[in-house]
């Protein structure tokens, strides 16, 4: 009789378990191999690789599960490198990039050869950004590509502002995260463009307002009106995005309570406590009221509350004005009668 061992009949699949760590030289090392590593930023943990390197960016589109036609951020250590990589740059951009970066803003500049097609989806321009990180900023002084990286998410679901959402997701996937620390903005970048006459053009809200921009240029930013219609110039600009898998709702709280009543519910306020939930299935994200703290803990609270597996989840709309656009926009991108 043909006996076996244990290890034979049991052998387990071997899953590669991603490490996290602080240590960007190990980072590098990674990336240099043309594997991925997510890294943190301002604003969400990012899923990074060589720009330069297309069968490293196409192991990106591999472990998030996103279709190809939506293109990747590149990110860059300084605006000298993006040089490197775009033209025709607009002097309004250089002045935004001169206030705003490192930081949250990201800018649709015409893209030069040497970014590969598969990063812009075939798109002659690319999105750029200088993330606002000690860590990611020092690993990017390492290298000499810079790195294409989408929210460390996989496709669809709500952006990871932590290394931990990452793990949970991705851990099998990737070699290695580097951790630092809770993401401080907490929601992506804004993505401003320029049309023909260099008018600024608003493709997402994010971590820099409307406002910011404006009053640093006395001009009025055009809204990319093909995103509200859902009809977005670039596929990857989907309405549908970022979405818990619990069904969410956003409104006037008490009106939702009825409407859903029997069933249970979870609420994510900006400030206030409502009487006939249980206080444990509510999430305020600022009780001090303030919107940058909210957009902060906003996608933490979202997949703890979703984790809790209940009937529905309500949000609040938030103040129209400063990154209240950019929460309401997620918060809107993830309501259940919006897919
Ligand atoms: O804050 C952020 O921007 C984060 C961190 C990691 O930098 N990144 C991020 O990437 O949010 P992602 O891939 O989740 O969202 C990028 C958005 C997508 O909607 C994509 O369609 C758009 O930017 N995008 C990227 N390149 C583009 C291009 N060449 N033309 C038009 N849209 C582009
Ligand atoms: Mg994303």
């Amino acid at each position: 009789m043909q006996l076996f061992s244990g290890s034979q009949l049991y052998l387990p699949q071997y899953y590669m378990q991603a490490i996290i760590g602080n240590d960007i030289k190990k980072a590098k090392g990674y990336l240099t191999n043309g594997e991925l590593v997510a890294i943190p930023t301002e604003t969400v943990y990012g899923l990074a690789a060589n720009a330069l390197n297309e069968a490293a960016v196409i192991k990106i589109f591999e472990a998030k599960n996103r279709p190809q036609f939506n293109p990747l951020i590149v990110h860059c250590s300084s605006w000298q490198e993006v040089i490197n990589y775009t033209q025709h740059i607009p002097a309004k951009a250089i002045t935004l990039a001169n206030k705003f970066t490192p930081g949250p803003l990201t800018f649709l500049l015409d893209k030069k050869d040497s970014i590969p097609d598969i990063v812009t989806a075939g798109s002659a321009k690319v999105a750029v950004r200088i993330p606002d990180h000690p860590l990611t900023l020092a690993l990017l002084k390492l290298l000499d590509f810079p790195l294409a990286a989408p929210s460390a998410n996989p496709f669809g679901y709500i952006s990871p502002t932590s290394a931990q959402h990452v793990y949970q997701q991705l851990s099998d996937k990737i070699p290695y995260i580097l951790d630092g620390g809770d993401a401080v903005v907490g929601l992506e970048s804004t993505i401003i463009g320029f049309d023909e006459n260099d008018a600024v053009i608003l493709h997402r809200s994010g971590g820099i307002s409307i406002e910011e921009i404006e009053d640093t240029l006395s001009e009025k930013v055009l809204l990319h009106i093909s995103i509200e219609k859902n009809k977005p110039e670039t596929p990857g600009q989907l309405k549908s995005h970022y979405s818990p898998n619990t069904p969410l709702y956003t409104g006037n709280i008490d009106e939702l309570i009825k409407k859903f009543e029997g069933k249970k519910i979870a609420v994510i306020s900006f400030s206030k406590q409502y009487n006939n939930v249980d206080v444990a299935h509510q999430c305020i994200l600022s009780p001090k009221n303030d919107l940058h703290e909210a957009a902060k803990n906003l996608f933490a609270a979202l997949r703890m509350i979703d984790a809790l597996q209940l009937d529905v989840i309500l949000a609040e709309i938030f103040p129209q004005e400063g990154i209240g656009l950019a929460i309401n926009d997620r918060l809107d991108r993830a309501r259940a009668d919006n897919k």
